[in-house]
């Protein structure tokens, strides 16, 4: 799956989506309609300055007792308590606000953290070829920003809304009050916020589609900047470097502003139309007044809840493009979480027994794209304890058979099988826990030499650990190191020498003590003398093993029990060095001549 093509096709079925959220709010449920309760009154409150404007008016500016409910009350305490009384309003909505902005924040962060975690443990599930197809800026704007805008959104906005339309409901409910006439105009101004936001819609989406693709690319500028420092120094690549980051700024200008000249006449739009409200009821208004039928004071209520009305109506229309993106950003989360990575555990798997014959290829064929076949039928048997090298041209698919075989991709057709099970049919942990991987360049994580050997057998016991050192030669780097063992490396090892990282990286695969070992070019990146100790830490490792190693020095490909020669996909050639030399215009042949002998005449 291509993050970047990504349809988003569920963003507008707002239903389902909220279905699918819903699970990470139910937890919150309490605190969630908690935070919405308080945000009514919080809205509500919005109208009773209004309000109070009419008997102030009335009977205070008109000097008139108010009699309400059989009781009367002076006009003159009416003027000292309504100060007092909107004071004491304005302060329970501040804290009323506090309450809410508090709820919301601490609703909204549990709730995205929860689709975070989740969304997480589905991306280091992911097969191989999905790490092939996306970037890691794509990766990583999908699977921590979206859950971000998606889900930290949704409560705030909801909240925002509900404030905004009990506001909007208050101010109405005031200039009803006043005169039915007159509300029936603020409606109208209401409702004209919310056209808008239907038409543009569409454009919200694939902005915040083209946007995702946008920031994607800069974050792997910045990945790549990092990652590849060595190469942009060596190679005076600091301008390519610039050049990309400065287009994707600019990419992401051109989208956003896009959008703002879409979106940006809304508010403009709103206003107009509130003026002409506002314009036609103090026409309105006067005549009402002139006639008898509203009071001065009446309709400086009105008109005051009108203004304020507009704060609201903005918000509103504000809120509802907000949360049109979130609910853009939402189709792309749950688009994720409905990606199955291919290569998954089968219903009924098994075990895997005690490897008692050995690993074979049947007719197996490959390509990583289509069409593009890489393997072309593969046979081949590995029996228990046998070491195979595997040679042939660069780029022949070498390393794709060995990638095979922990199921890093899955066969396109063929079968391969450990003594007479497929491996689809064993449980993917349990194969994966059969085999060790050295590869050319092995990853080391952030953290000490003792954490990245012990990744492998977290409960091995020092013994064993003392053991894997020594096997992998590893004991004279660490005796040089301040910190021994728990020496800090810096991101990915770099702060280890390739024969080091190299051992440490046997270290970890021997603590493991697999009965299948791989080699992919273990020692290709090394200098003759850290290849040489590699190499004797490697013999230790394959010792007693089932062994596949891809190799170029020739005593390793000697010492193996047979060679198998890959050439552009095909297996062309198998047997012992001495029968394969001794085929006349052989393939091995020809690679011994051109490569091997060449390469063991400068080792030497
Ligand atoms: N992840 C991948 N996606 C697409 N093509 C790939 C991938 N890995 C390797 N290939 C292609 O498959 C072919 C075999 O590659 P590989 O097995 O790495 O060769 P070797 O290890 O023999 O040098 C090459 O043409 C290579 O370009
Ligand atoms: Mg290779």
């Amino acid at each position: 799956m291509k993050l970047k093509d990504t349809q988003a096709l569920t963003s507008f079925e707002y239903k389902w989506l909220l279905k699918r959220i819903f699970p990470y709010i139910k937890p919150f449920m309490g605190r969630v309609i908690l935070g919405f309760l308080v945000a009514i009154p919080v809205g509500l409150l919005d109208g009773v300055v209004s309000f109070s404007l009419k008997p102030y008016m009335d009977y205070v500016v008109g000097k008139q007792d108010l009699a309400i409910a059989g009781l009367t009350i002076p006009y003159m305490t009416l003027a000292y308590a309504m100060p007092f009384a909107i004071i004491l309003f304005a302060a329970l909505q501040g804290v009323l606000r506090y309450l809410n902005t508090y709820l919301t924040d601490w609703t909204s962060l549990k709730i995205t953290n929860a689709v975070k975690v989740d969304l997480f443990s589905t991306l280091v599930r992911m097969d191989s070829s999905f790490f092939d197809q996306n970037t890691s800026g794509i990766i990583l704007n999908r699977y921590l920003s979206d859950p971000d805008t998606a889900s930290k959104g949704i409560v705030d906005n909801l909240t925002t809304l509900i404030i905004s339309v009990f506001g909007a409901v208050s101010l109405v409910v005031v200039m009803l009050h006043s005169s039915w006439k007159l509300a029936l105009v603020g409606v109208v101004v209401l409702g004209a916020a919310f056209l808008p936001v239907s038409l543009i819609r569409k454009k919200i989406k694939s902005v915040s589609n083209k946007n995702m693709v946008i920031t994607g690319d800069i974050m792997t500028t910045m990945n790549e900047t990092y990652s590849g420092n060595r190469v942009i120094t060596a190679y005076n690549l600091q301008e390519r470097q610039n050049k990309n980051f400065n287009q994707g700024i600019i990419n992401s200008f051109n989208v956003t502003i896009s959008l703002t000249k879409r979106v940006g006449w809304m508010s403009p739009i709103m206003y107009m139309i509130a003026s002409c409200g506002i314009a036609f009821v103090l026409f309105y208004g006067t005549k009402l007044i002139y006639d008898g039928q509203m009071t001065a004071g009446g309709f400086a209520s009105f008109v005051t809840s009108l203004l304020l009305l507009y704060k609201p109506v903005k918000s509103l229309g504000r809120t509802l493009s907000h949360i049109q993106n979130i609910f853009v950003a939402m189709g792309r989360v749950f688009e994720l979480f409905d990606y199955v990575p291919k290569i998954i555990d089968k219903e009924n798997t098994v075990q895997v027994p005690e490897i008692k014959n050995g690993i074979t290829f049947e007719n197996v064929c490959f390509e990583y794209v289509e069409n593009k076949p890489v393997l072309k039928n593969i046979n081949l048997n590995v029996a228990k304890g046998e070491t195979l090298a595997i040679v042939g041209n660069s780029g022949g698919g070498k390393s794709t058979i060995v990638n095979l075989i922990p199921r890093f991709y899955d066969v396109n057709s063929g079968c391969i099988k450990i003594d007479n099970t497929d491996i689809r049919d064993i449980k993917l942990a349990d194969l994966r826990n059969n085999i060790s991987f050295v590869f050319q360049d092995n990853f080391l994580f952030t953290g000490t030499i003792r954490e990245n050997i012990l990744l492998a057998k977290p409960d091995a016991t020092e013994e064993e650990l003392q053991q894997a050192l020594k096997a992998s030669h590893l004991q004279e780097v660490i005796s040089t190191l301040p910190d021994g063992l728990d020496t800090l490396l810096g991101e990915r090892g770099l702060t280890l020498s390739g024969g080091q990282r190299q051992r440490v990286a046997i270290a970890r695969a021997m603590i493991r003590n697999t009965p299948i070992i791989i080699l992919d070019e273990a020692t290709s990146a090394l200098d003759n003398e850290s290849e040489a100790i590699v190499q004797k830490a490697l013999d230790n490792l394959m010792q007693n093993k089932t062994v596949f190693v891809i190799a170029h020095r020739l005593s390793t490909i000697k010492n193996a029990d047979r060679i198998a020669v890959i050439n552009d996909g095909c297996l062309v050639e198998l047997g012992t060095h001495e029968q394969l030399l001794n085929i006349k215009d052989g393939q091995y042949k020809h690679l011994y001549d051109m490569q091997f002998k060449n390469l063991e005449e400068k080792t030497v």
